[in-house]
């Protein structure tokens, strides 16, 4: 029987993206080229990022609010609809009257700010109304944003359009410009343009954006005001479209590949106009991110009217041979191209608007898996929130940069934007880092998690929002699927069905390219949104809960032409360097249990024997055995890669972030890096032993001795004395030595394969306390007031080793040259000293600081650290 699902997932099963490129190099086409790569006009992006001054209220200050709003608001999402429009009611918009919005008020009083802008990172863990599980921050509140935005007169008179292009404002966005309302957008995930043109005069204008941040509005962290970029955009009336391109590649070989370019014209005058439109491919230097060398290919140039006040789409193709394939590290390279388009009216180039894309194909195989550029590779995904630790949401490049490295060190090569759009430069970073990502749009619906989250604006948002996330992100080769939502609460009932497929046919409408998938943590296979979803999605029903009973057999058996994989797996959790005793003999235990097993009620703290997790989930040994046992499973994304603010299961009311991260908050791995590691990277020589051996309190103690390695076999020592050889069978993902009595000296694990010796690690007895060792992530950053450098400080003993239990308290500064402390942390979730303060503990032995550098300001950046009785360390920074 062929049903429409099916016919659906026929037609995208073998899909390929992809892209390509050909090479000509005659001197008329070089000079094309040239002429093509200079002209730059038409087309202005400028950061708007400097000089804001903000104020935060905690109640409503204006007497404004989305539902008086909402009207002038919803017109700004007619580019995403595509039946019914909103016209913007006529008579006087709202909020001409509040002060903020003129130009005549005086702001000096409110506090200064550079985008982008976490409001509430900096505040105290205790802020009225806000739990836990959004990590105690002040997130709530109404924020005004304001500043000055000159524009020359040139620009005006010539009829240009002035955009604005948020890329992230958390929530309930209303802008306006020189006192007039122009529109907004409340989904804070998402990035929107506003079309200022009609407000906008020569000279200075007063931009003012509001901010409505609402108490329980998430399930953790958001984060709160303008924290990702804004720019202002300026373009001549005919221009190419917002999100205007759409590069696919529906066949690739070896030798060839063909590209499809769509490019959307937008004519903003009155009157026709007749436009030529030149787009050329090249190749995109991994470091400077620019177009290199001669153009590769050239689409056909394409002539055409549009006309006034409409828009036009051209289509293009072309054939290039031998491309460069994007592809996920290790075992491909993530190649990337650049389409230059030239758009020109009389022979005059008035827009040149560049998209980046890659050259791939992916397959997505029920019974083995995934494939891209017809390689099997294995989804070794996590799932990461938006929130770079101490810095919360406010988006940093270096910050995502260093998580994303984190992550590759582990073996990881996938990740899932759980559960809402990243910034756009997270997906440009995973795109030249060769991650890949399943982006993900909504963790609810129509039914709510919490009181005040997407469930409020999904009937009106829902398909402005999605469609104008798929159109910016389309053309990213990192992305490999849509996630189009989370752990519904229908998801079981016809409403959620209905929804599903509402949402899913969007997508292929946006990308046909592309499958759409989302997490399903209790729909079974009988259900309608099983059978609608392109990919089956499942969050911890795969490896069985707190069972061992998998669904995966289940759902394979009835969608046998559906690819499955874990969209959520494992959420164990545990503190990074603590031990509890006794440790389970269960290859996965229950976090608290009856016995209260595994965790530190009183301390609030999560043994880091990665064998605890709460009953709907899974130690990592036993997801690794249910995805082994079902090899058609196509891999996992595990919740979480790093730890993120809020969610402090089970700990919600102590703690200030999650204990889910295999990375702590502070980017400390844990223990569990290297279980991921030891199976990620199978080839690389390693092993890891744990716990610490640092006990006092436990001399002649059993004190179980557990070892992940990518090795085969490992022997063990204890002070020199052999303490039992073992072997990894099919099933084991770590050795264990569960009857080691504790003595002080040393112990010590060789790792064989085949074998022959293939790693040795050791945990040394640390003494007494002596010094802070200080190093920096980065000893050259660029002076941009963006970049930073990561200062990490050990607490060693006299030999040099890491003194697991020290928790001195340290204290950081910035003793010469151009930089600032902007947060530091030491990974304990339980720990409430503000993230700015410049004396943190050390934790498990360690902490850190994040030093920032000062825009143009280059030299030496000297970071100290000391603590009392401790011999102080330094660690110089250039900023250049
Ligand atoms: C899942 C949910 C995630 C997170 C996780 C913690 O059910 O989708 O957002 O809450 O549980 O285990």
């Amino acid at each position: 029987m062929v049903g429409p699902s099916r016919m659906l997932y026929n037609s995208y099963r073998f899909l390929v993206l992809g892209l390509m490129v050909s090479v000509f190099f005659d001197a008329s086409v070089a000079s094309t080229i040239k002429k093509t790569r200079a002209a730059s006009e038409g087309r202005q992006r400028t950061s708007l990022n400097a000089d804001w001054r903000f104020e935060r209220f905690t109640s409503n200050p204006d007497g404004l609010g989305y539902d008086i709003l909402k009207p002038w608001i919803m017109p700004t999402a007619n580019e995403f609809l595509t039946e019914q429009k909103y016209e913007r009611p006529s008579g006087a918009a709202p909020g001409a009257n509040v002060s903020y919005v003129q130009s005549s008020f005086d702001d000096a009083a409110w506090e200064a700010v550079t985008l982008p802008h976490d409001w509430a990172i900096s505040g105290t863990f205790d802020a009225p109304g806000v739990s836990g599980d959004l990590g105690f921050l002040p997130i709530n509140g109404v924020g005004w944003y304001r500043r000055v935005v000159s524009m020359d007169a040139e620009t005006i008179s010539s009829g240009k359009s002035v955009f604005l292009d948020v890329d992230g404002a958390m929530a309930y966005s209303a802008v306006w410009l020189n006192g007039q309302l122009v529109g907004g957008w409340p989904y804070g995930y998402n990035s929107f343009r506003l079309d200022l043109t009609p407000y906008a005069k020569a000279g200075d204008n007063t931009l003012a954006i509001r901010l409505d941040n609402k108490l329980d509005s998430s399930r953790w962290y958001p984060g709160a005001g303008i924290y990702r970029n804004v720019w202002l955009v300026t373009v001549n009336p005919v221009h190419v479209g917002h999100y205007g391109s759409y590069i696919t590649t529906p066949s690739i070989s070896a030798e060839e590949a063909t590209v499809n370019l769509v490019l959307e014209i937008e004519n903003k005058g009155n009157s026709s106009q007749s436009i030529e439109v030149v787009t050329e491919i090249y190749e995109r230097d991994a470091t400077t991110k620019k177009a290199m060398g001669a153009a590769v290919a050239t689409f056909p140039t394409a002539n055409t009217d549009v006309a006034g006040l409409a828009k036009q789409s051209v289509n293009g193709s072309v054939m290039v041979t031998n491309p460069k394939l994007w592809g996920p590290l290790p075992e491909q390279t993530p190649n990337e191209y650049v389409a230059i388009s030239t758009v020109s009216v009389n022979g005059k180039a008035v827009d040149t608007y560049e998209t980046n894309f890659g050259i791939r194909s992916i397959k997505y195989d029920p019974d083995e898996g995934f494939f891209i550029n017809g390689k099997y590779t294995y989804v070794q995904g996590t799932c990461n929130h938006h929130d770079l630790g101490s810095l919360g949401a406010a988006w940093n490049m270096r910050a995502a940069e260093r998580q994303i490295e984190a992550l590759q060190e582990m073996g990881s090569n996938a990740l899932r934007t759980s559960h809402n759009p990243p910034a756009p430069e997270y997906l440009d970073l995973a795109d030249s880092m060769g991650l890949m990502v399943m982006d993900e749009m909504y963790d609810t619906w129509s039914f709510g998690k919490v009181e005040n989250d997407f469930h409020l604006i999904f009937p009106e948002w829902h398909e402005p929002d999605l469609r104008s996330f798929i159109r910016r992100d389309r053309n990213h080769p990192s992305i490999i699927a849509w996630s189009v939502g989370n752990e519904l609460p229908d998801q079981k009932n016809s409403s959620g069905t209905a929804t599903g497929k509402i949402l899913q046919d969007i997508a292929h409408e946006e990308d046909p390219t592309r499958l759409v998938t989302l997490g399903m943590n209790n729909a079974g296979p009988d259900t309608g949104l099983a059978a609608e979803v392109d990919i089956i999605g499942l969050n911890y029903q795969g490896e069985g809960k707190a069972s061992w009973q998998s669904t995966f057999p289940a759902f394979h058996q009835k969608f046998p032409n559906k690819m499955i994989w874990s969209t959520e797996s494992s959420s164990a959790v545990s503190s990074r360097g603590i031990y509890l005793f006794p440790v389970t003999a269960n290859k996965s235990g229950l976090i608290g249990g009856q016995t209260g097993e595994g965790g530190d009620m009183v301390n609030s703290q999560i043994s880091s024997y990665d064998l605890y997790a709460p009953e709907w989930a899974s130690s990592p040994d036993k997801v690794f055995e249910m995805q082994d046992r079902h090899p058609y499973v196509a891999g996992e994304f595990v919740w979480t890669g790093w730890d993120y603010i809020g969610e402090p299961t089970p700990y919600s009311n102590t703690s200030r972030s999650s204990y889910f991260g295999i990375i702590d908050l502070a980017g400390f791995k844990k223990d569990r890096f290297y279980i991921y590691q030891a199976r990620w990277r199978s080839d690389l020589p390693m092993v890891h032993i744990l716990p610490h051996w640092t006990w006092p309190d436990r001399v002649g103690e059993i004190t179980p001795v557990h070892v992940y390695t990518s090795g085969d076999e490992a022997e063990l020592f204890v002070n020199g004395v052999f303490a039992g050889r073992q072997t990894r069978g099919k099933y084991d993902y770590r050795l264990r030595w569960d009857g080691i009595q504790y003595k002080p000296g040393n112990v010590t694990v060789v790792a064989y394969k085949n074998g022959t010796e293939w790693a040795r690690a050791s945990q040394l007895t640390a003494g007494t306390a002596k010094s802070l060792n200080v190093t920096a992530d980065r000893t050259a950053i660029a002076a941009d007031g963006y970049d930073l450098s990561f200062i990490s400080v050990s607490v060693l003993d006299a030999d040099g080793i890491l003194v697991p239990t020290a928790n001195h308290n340290i204290s950081f500064e910035v003793t010469s040259g151009p930089g600032v402390i902007i947060s530091t942390d030491n990974g304990d979730p339980t720990d409430l000293v503000p993230f700015p303060e410049t004396t943190r503990k050390a934790f498990g032995g360690n902490a850190l600081a994040i030093v920032k550098s000062e825009v143009g300001n280059t030299g030496e950046i000297v970071i100290e650290a000391k603590a009392e009785g401790l011999e102080g360390g330094k660690v110089v920074v250039k900023a250049g």
